[in-house]
């Protein structure tokens, strides 16, 4: 949805949270995330753990984590109002995705991956 629709909507009913594919490396949606971020309302990416940025294994390598954890950690740090919810079939990986809360990118980190 677009700002326009939330604004739209909200004229209606409350809007508590809004899905939109949004992930390292397609930020298409970064004004959504950032007017829901002003209005209070929670943005939950989909495809969280979709994208491959060329820098995600250099960060990984740094922080001594997975190039996934990397992705969900970008997530948790663009905006305390983005919670994303990602799929798995895998205890391993459930693991894995909760440890991400844990790791904390700086802004060297954050420069790599920036859009290319
Ligand atoms: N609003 C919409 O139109 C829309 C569309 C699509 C999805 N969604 C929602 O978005 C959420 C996530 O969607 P999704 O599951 O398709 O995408 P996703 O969370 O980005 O990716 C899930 C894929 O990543 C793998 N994975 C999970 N954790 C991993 C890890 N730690 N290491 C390596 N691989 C890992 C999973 O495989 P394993 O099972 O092997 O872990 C699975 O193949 C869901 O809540 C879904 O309902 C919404």
């Amino acid at each position: 949805v677009t700002v326009e629709q939330i604004q739209r909507g909200r004229s209606v009913l409350p809007i508590a949270a809004v899905q939109n594919r949004y992930n390292v490396v397609d930020r298409k949606h970064d004004e959504v995330v950032d007017h829901c971020a002003a209005e209070g309302i929670a943005f939950v990416p989909f495809y969280p753990l979709h994208g491959d940025h060329p820098a995600l294994a250099e960060v990984a390598a740094r922080h001594g984590v997975t190039p996934d954890q990397v992705k969900l950690a970008w997530l948790m740090r663009r905006s305390p109002n983005v919670l994303p919810i990602p799929g798995t079939r895998s205890p391993g990986h459930l693991r894995e995705n909760l440890a991400a809360l844990d790791v904390e990118l700086a802004g060297e980190d954050v420069d790599a991956l920036a859009p290319e």
